[in-house]
């Protein structure tokens, strides 16, 4: 069979998204640091890192040892029913010692979805354990995105991608907005509008009634959303938000964990530890699945030592051993290589560019990031400020690739979360393909 057939059973490819390009031009065959080559030799700067996972860039030997080597060793074993194996445990003090505060427990699942369906099961077992039967909704944000699986569209803030499961979703899941200073600060200060989002998510809670109410989630950045970055100030005012209403606070860092925004963790900026911390991707930037809920002392201070009853069923492949090793060797990079300085260096870096090449461009509303997490807001034209048209938008996506990059346009931004590694000279490179594609796109807009 071609490329082109067995392409054709792979489910995803029911729908595309670069309709301009075949299917085997976007076969990607290799890749090295921040460069991917295609099936025909095409190299392209990935100013994406995949879907903002592989933190350390491609093609790391170190990591492809080590899960080689633990491969040999122990391929699988569970760690339910009290097994365990090293690299597991190791991890889990790992994660202990980096994350905020007293993040101490790690529940180890497969995807960003999973750590995301523990999350909540873990405070939804802690409000039992608590005696506290009646806590079991979550609120969470509009423009939020945790995940593909029923429990996470049921937290989903993206109605696009919901509705179809809508009958499965469960009444009493509020939704309410983040502060979005590029669309609804209008003349208000990022101060005043962190207190009106605030106030707007307490009544929320205090609608639903807190005793009803198990967690928050949320996503320090809104990644899906449109990378919608509310200003310094709202982890704190939400963190007090739960800790007022007795309500438990779990932070999705499914995306911005592990470096990407310049610090391990996004919750750092503001030093807010959530109760629940969610990752994914960074941990071991893609090179075996893996994912985690890391939970606060007090609440496995709610279950007794000892006790012989499950409280949160874990899946096989929890804290596969494959999979903790490749996370070992991936933060053992991250540190030898300073990827976390580099992510704030180099994001300051293709921020400022991105400002200084295009920030006063017509179609450019705003330019903003923090760390390697950047992204162009795009308007019409015409001074009104509306949106610019989603359809023209994506044209970005072909005239990057066009000029050597692979970029993510999707609604009114264009989206760069490159590997943590890209150099000073690659960020410059990334701003130039990035530049003259928003020229052209200019050009064709007015022509
Ligand atoms: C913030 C956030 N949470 C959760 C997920 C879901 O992770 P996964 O696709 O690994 O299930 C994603 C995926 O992009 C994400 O961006």
């Amino acid at each position: 069979m071609t490329d082109a057939e067995t392409i054709g059973y792979l489910w995803t490819h029911r729908t595309q998204d670069h309709p301009w390009l075949s299917d085997e031009e976007l076969l990607i065959d290799r890749a090295e640091g921040v460069w991917v080559w295609n099936q025909q030799g095409r190299k392209l700067l990935d100013g994406f890192a995949g879907l903002a996972v592989v933190n350390v860039g491609h093609g790391r030997r170190e990591i492809a040892e080590a899960i080689a080597e633990q491969t040999v060793r122990l391929a699988y074993y569970p760690t339910t029913r009290q097994f365990s194996n090293r690299p597991a445990a190791e991890l889990a003090a790992r994660l202990a010692a980096l994350a905020p505060g007293d993040l101490t427990y790690s529940m180890f699942a497969v995807s960003g979805s999973e750590a995301n369906e523990r999350s909540m099961q873990i405070a939804r077992h802690y409000w039992l354990a608590r005696g506290k039967a009646d806590k079991h909704k979550v609120i969470s944000l509009q423009g939020g995105y945790h995940g593909a699986t029923a429990g996470t569209f049921a937290v989903c803030g993206l109605p696009h991608m919901t509705q179809a499961y809508a009958h499965l979703q469960t009444p009493g899941f509020a939704k309410v907005a983040a502060p979005h200073p590029f669309r609804d600060r209008g003349t208000a200060t990022e101060e005043e509008l962190v207190r009106r989002r605030a106030a707007e998510l307490r009544e929320a809670i205090v609608r639903e009634g807190p005793e009803t109410v198990s967690a928050v989630i949320l996503e320090p950045i809104l990644s899906s959303g449109g990378f919608i970055i509310p200003p310094l100030g709202w982890l704190r005012a939400v963190r007090a938000i739960c800790d007022e209403l007795d309500v438990l606070m779990i932070a999705d860092e499914v995306i911005t964990g592990f470096g990407r925004t310049g610090r391990w963790f996004a919750c750092e900026h503001e030093a807010v530890v959530p109760d629940l911390m969610s990752v994914a991707k960074g941990i071991t930037s893609g090179y075996v699945p893996l994912s985690a809920s890391i939970a606060r002392r007090h609440l496995a201070d709610a279950f007794p030592a000892g006790a012989t009853q499950e409280n949160v069923h874990p899946n096989t492949y929890a804290a596969h051993p494959v999979a903790c090793a490749a996370a070992l060797a991936n933060l053992r990079i991250m540190e030898q290589d300073r990827l976390v300085e580099n992510a704030g260096a180099m994001g300051a870096r293709l921020l400022r560019g991105l400002q200084a090449a295009v920030g006063k461009r017509a179609i450019v509303g705003e330019v903003r990031g923090r760390g390697l997490m950047v992204c162009v807001d795009f308007v019409e034209p015409d001074g009104s400020g509306r949106p610019l048209d989603a359809a023209r938008v994506a044209e970005l996506d072909r005239k990057a690739w066009d000029r050597g990059a692979i970029v993510y346009a999707r609604g009114t931004v264009l989206r760069l979360a490159p590997p943590l590694c890209i150099t000073a000279e690659e960020v410059d490179t990334l701003v130039a393909i990035v530049a003259d594609s928003v020229d052209a796109l200019e050009r064709d807009l007015a022509g």
